[in-house]
């Protein structure tokens, strides 16, 4: 059942995050709502209410123009027949005025993110304005960013890059955004911090004070990056180097001060880059591409189970439909 982003973010404010995951193909889809469901090696498990869980379906503008954005849409609609059970939304990932127009026009996502971020605060807000008024028209719900990800110095926090709790405020009030994603020392990608830098949770904290009582805060680059996994890559042939990302023990203390989403598409990335790897160096004389795809399914299920535990939305199905009326 597809949902809005804020229909789960009202169940989940304050006590647990909703994995945001991006997908390209087949085998990460599948993989994904296996995931959520608590299944792992096939469609027909039964569901895992101990694991089972909301979640995000993320399609960035990449992911669209990497073959044919329908393909995806047909790939997403037939995966809510294959699984039923699975409550979820469909979220423009990182759009432009453009994707997001083409995506609320388009009848399918419940949910976009419209990224004027790079513009000066009165740009942002105009955009945002224009892009929160054509969706709502529609049902369709809006997040917005402001501040800029990206490494954050240790001599320069607070100066250019976080998200200014105070112009938080006034952005949410002035834009009509659903959801606000928030820079408080994320970056995207498999190298995020370096030396002393880390999540401003002290910065959250201020940002959470400042907004709206129960404003849903999002945050992107937050893939943690485990060292198992790149180290797995860089064991059969790959070349990653002095990688970091955000400990998982922050998911949970970020949602308590009122992070509902949490973006994560770089560990997807290198779980199929590890199984890929690891199964041609161990299977040199197979060519089949559902050898590596039906191993990667399964490992990326179980790393979605993973990480929703990690979020805290493992577990929280049931009680979501339950809040839905469904
Ligand atoms: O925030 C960006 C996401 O990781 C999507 O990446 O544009 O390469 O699909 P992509
Ligand atoms: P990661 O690169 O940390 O996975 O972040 C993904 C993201 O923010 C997608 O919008
Ligand atoms: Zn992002």
């Amino acid at each position: 059942m597809i949902v809005t982003t804020n229909d789960l973010f009202r169940h989940a404010y304050g006590k647990y995050a909703v994995g945001a995951y991006n997908i390209n193909n087949l085998e990460q889809t599948v993989g994904l709502f296996r995931g959520n469901l608590g299944k792992s090696r096939t469609n027909e498990e039964p569901v895992n209410p101990e694991l089972a869980a909301p979640f995000i379906i993320q399609i960035s503008r990449g992911a669209r123009g990497y073959t044919d954005k329908r393909f995806l849409e047909a790939m997403i609609r037939t995966a809510e027949e294959v699984f039923p059970e699975a409550i979820f939304a469909v979220h423009l990932d990182h759009g432009t005025e453009e994707t997001c127009y083409d995506s609320i026009d388009s009848g399918f996502y419940s949910s976009v993110m419209i990224d004027a971020s790079h513009h000066d605060l009165e740009k942002n807000i105009e955009i945002t304005r224009r892009v929160a008024d054509r969706a709502h028209e529609k049902g369709i719900v809006v997040e917005a960013e402001l501040g800029q990800l990206g490494g954050v110095e240790e001599d320069i926090v607070g100066s250019v890059c976080l998200t200014e709790p105070d112009q938080a405020a006034e952005f949410i009030q002035r834009s009509g955004c659903d959801s606000l994603a928030v820079a408080i020392g994320t970056s995207h990608g498999a190298y995020k911090f370096s030396g002393k830098q880390g999540l401003r949770m002290d910065r959250l904290a201020q940002i959470q004070k400042a907004v709206p009582a129960d404003f849903p805060l999002v945050m992107h680059g937050s893939s943690s990056v485990p060292k198992e996994w790149v180290d797995r890559i860089n064991k059969a042939g790959g070349k990653m180097k002095d990688s970091s990302g955000v400990p998982e023990d922050q998911y949970l203390p970020a949602a308590r001060l009122g992070v509902c989403k949490v973006n994560i598409d770089t560990d997807g990335r290198l779980v199929w880059c590890a199984i890929y790897r690891e199964t041609f160096r161990d299977k040199p004389e197979d060519f089949d591409p559902r050898t590596p795809g039906k191993v990667f399914m399964q490992a990326y299920a179980e790393y979605i189970a993973h990480k929703n535990q990690k979020l805290g939305s493992a577990g929280q199905l049931a009680s979501v439909r339950k809040s839905l009326g469904k």
